[in-house]
């Protein structure tokens, strides 16, 4: 059951009596409601009155509404004002430039801008590569969108993706210290957005780029991953399936199978589900069985594009056709990039023993994860509030701090599996445990194992 989180917060200003029962009157009035408090500041007292912003968790903006409502109701109080927390702290947006250098005097301004920088600029026309060395090419990552594809809410396009793109620079920046920045395209044409990425390239030392819909996104990467001498790297995908195979050695330990050994169902072959198949088959499963809204992947399909008959051709080996819940009957492990409530407890319960559910899905998975865990040994979700948080933020900051320490001019695969097993292995064996298997997001051991471990694959194979 969905609990009031802080994504749904508000502050809302009231006067209230100066009773001495005023404050429990109005924190048992938001309780009732369903909200949770989580501030009570009393900003003005009165001899007749007293102003008070009190702070609470809601379920949705419905929900908040009624947590009003349920306050100004209240005998001799009035609602002033209503903030909502989520947008107050959007306004102006999330980011800014700072400069590292101070501009004190003449001498500080001849070195920094003209005459001085003229040198700096003739250095790096004589040697190009010297941008990484005396620019902020070095630390700089283009989180590039069209989009089309924004979290799960669909096409809203560029300026309403911006939010998004603003909020991963500054995980970028928290959690890897790298300076990330928003490129939002106004085009959603393949061509276009290449051209345009490949024009902006010089500055950036890496390509982030963020909901952009498949099956568009294959060929954007893949054709700037030529184009460019920078890493291009797509969240939506690669930063999925490097969380992804870490949970999913970490589910193996604990339940003690080897993926050698295991059939893997994918629901879900777009974004996600294209790039954990990628990562997953150099694994050797014994079988992937790939799902998607047409059912099972299977060679004799008639509807698949070049993606699906990809996927086709390296899966399946058993040639299966029908839907999920044939699909997953007798396979070891689930994961699901799909849609919600796709398979009910009795389609886990036909799983093989000691099964593992991933169930990905946002912001509702394919299944409810308190009823997968009736029949499952290891659930993992991309919710906050359940065990096993399958967060891309686990991977893209520590695996652009090691590209970018490494100055590398690509990222590989073999990058990704080690970016995937040093999240893996941030959890000790001692602390595994089937609510356990993902170490936390702030867990400030991630991010530079991350790093670390990219940045020695990246030497390794430019070596
Ligand atoms: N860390 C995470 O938790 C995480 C990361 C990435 C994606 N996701 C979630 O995974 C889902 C997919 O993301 P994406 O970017 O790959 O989307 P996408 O649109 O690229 O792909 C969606 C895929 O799901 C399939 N699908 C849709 N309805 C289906 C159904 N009824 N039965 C079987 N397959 C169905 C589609 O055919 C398609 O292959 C979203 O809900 C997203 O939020 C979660």
């Amino acid at each position: 059951m969905p609990v009031p989180g802080p994504g749904y917060s508000i502050t809302v200003r009231v006067e209230a009596p100066p009773s001495a029962g005023a404050a429990g009157d109005l924190t048992t009035a938001v309780g009732r409601a369903g909200g949770v408090v989580t501030a009570f500041d009393v900003v003005e007292s009165h001899a007749d009155r007293m102003v008070v912003d009190i702070s609470c968790n809601a379920l949705s903006e419905e929900h908040s509404r009624s947590v009003t409502v349920a306050l100004d109701a209240l005998a001799g109080v009035r609602v002033r004002k209503v903030s909502d927390r989520t947008f107050l702290l959007h306004l102006g947006g999330k980011l800014e430039v700072s400069a590292k250098v101070a501009v004190r005097n003449r001498e500080d301004l001849s070195r920094i801008y003209t005459p001085g920088v003229a040198r700096v600029c003739l250095a790096i026309a004589a040697n190009p590569e010297d941008a990484r060395r005396l620019t902020i090419k070095r630390n700089t990552v283009a989180v590039v969108t069209d989009g089309s594809a924004v979290l799960g809410l669909g096409n809203l396009g560029p300026a309403a993706a911006l939010p998004v793109m603003e909020g991963k620079a500054a995980l970028f920046k928290r959690f890897a210290g790298v300076d990330a920045w928003p490129v939002c395209l106004d085009t959603q044409d393949p061509e276009e957005i290449i051209r345009t990425v490949q024009l902006i390239a010089p500055a950036y030392g890496g390509i982030n780029l963020e909901d952009i819909a498949a099956p568009r996104c294959f060929e954007i990467e893949a054709r700037l991953r030529e184009l460019l001498d920078v890493p291009v790297f797509h969240d939506d995908q690669h930063g999925t399936a490097v969380v992804v195979l870490a949970a999913l050695r970490n589910a193996l330990r604990v339940v003690g199978k080897e993926i050698t050994a295991c059939r893997v169902v994918i629901c879900g072959v777009g974004a996600a589900g294209s790039a954990i198949i990628r990562l997953l088959l150099p694994l050797r499963p014994a079988d992937v069985v790939a799902v998607d809204v047409g059912g099972i992947v299977h060679a004799g399909r008639p509807d698949l594009d070049a993606n699906l008959a990809r996927v086709a051709a390296l899966t399946n080996a058993d040639g299966r056709t029908g839907s999920l819940v044939d699909a997953v009957r007798g396979a070891d492990v689930f994961i699901g990039v799909s849609a919600p409530d796709l398979l009910a407890g009795a389609d886990v319960a036909t799983m093989a023993p000691d099964a593992i559910v991933f169930a990905l899905a946002n912001p509702d998975p394919e299944i409810d994860p308190l009823v997968a865990q009736r029949y499952a040994a290891v659930v993992a979700t991309g919710r906050s509030d359940y065990p096993n948080q399958i967060n891309n933020v686990l991977a893209f900051p520590g695996v652009f701090r090691g590209l970018l320490d490494a100055g590398a001019k690509e990222i590989t695969d073999q990058m990704l599996v080690a970016a995937a097993t040093a999240i893996a292995d941030v959890v000790a064996v001692d602390n595994l445990n089937p609510s356990f298997i993902v170490p936390s997001v702030f867990d400030a051991a991630v991010a530079p194992a991350v790093a670390d471990a990219v940045r020695r694959a990246a030497r390794h194979e430019m070596a």
